[in-house]
């Protein structure tokens, strides 16, 4: 019989009475800002995400979309790319994101996509350091928050195997 395994991750979940620290705050603060800049005509779904650096720097970024439509690219890839583009030596220590249906306020809590996952994983065991995922539910006012990157992706897929 074959053997069946079982993966456990743990993620905290702030209720809307819960304090989450101001740094985290002002992280969560940043991504909902960054929905408005979004570039997002064949979705309407505008994402923003906000990278914190180990230096205290928060770098955002939102979805671009493209007619070609697989030529955009998702909220966390922009705000990630940019902050490593330009602070290479810098460990990521959090991201926080969040999402809008079209014109409505920022309420959507998002959690990044597969391939976004793939990317933050990459800097997570580049730097050696993890990176904390903050999801905020505009409307509940619920936060989940993920210690680290490899928790989100299972059977991961990095360097060791090339
Ligand atoms: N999107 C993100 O920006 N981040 C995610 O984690 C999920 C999806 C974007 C991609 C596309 O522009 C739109 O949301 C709809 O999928």
């Amino acid at each position: 019989m074959p053997k069946t395994e079982e993966i456990k991750i743990k993620y905290k979940v702030f209720n809307r009475s819960d304090k989450i620290n101001t740094t985290d705050e002002l992280l969560l603060k940043n991504a909902e800002n960054a929905v408005k800049n979004a570039y997002a005509p064949y979705s309407d779904f505008h994402v923003g995400a906000a990278v914190r650096l180990k230096n205290g720097k928060i770098v955002t970024g939102n979805n671009q979309e493209n007619a070609a439509y697989s030529s955009g690219l998702c909220a966390e890839r922009v705000a990630v790319f940019s902050a490593v583009s330009q602070f290479p030596t810098i460990p990521i220590s959090a991201i926080a994101i969040c999402a809008a249906k079209g014109k409505q306020k920022p309420t959507v809590p998002v959690p990044p996509c597969g391939a976004c996952r793939q990317v933050l994983l990459e800097y997570e065991e580049y730097f050696k350091s993890p990176i904390k995922v903050l999801i905020r539910n505009g409307k509940t006012k619920k936060i989940i928050v993920i210690d680290s990157v490899a928790d989100l992706l299972p059977f991961k897929f990095n360097k060791s195997f090339l």
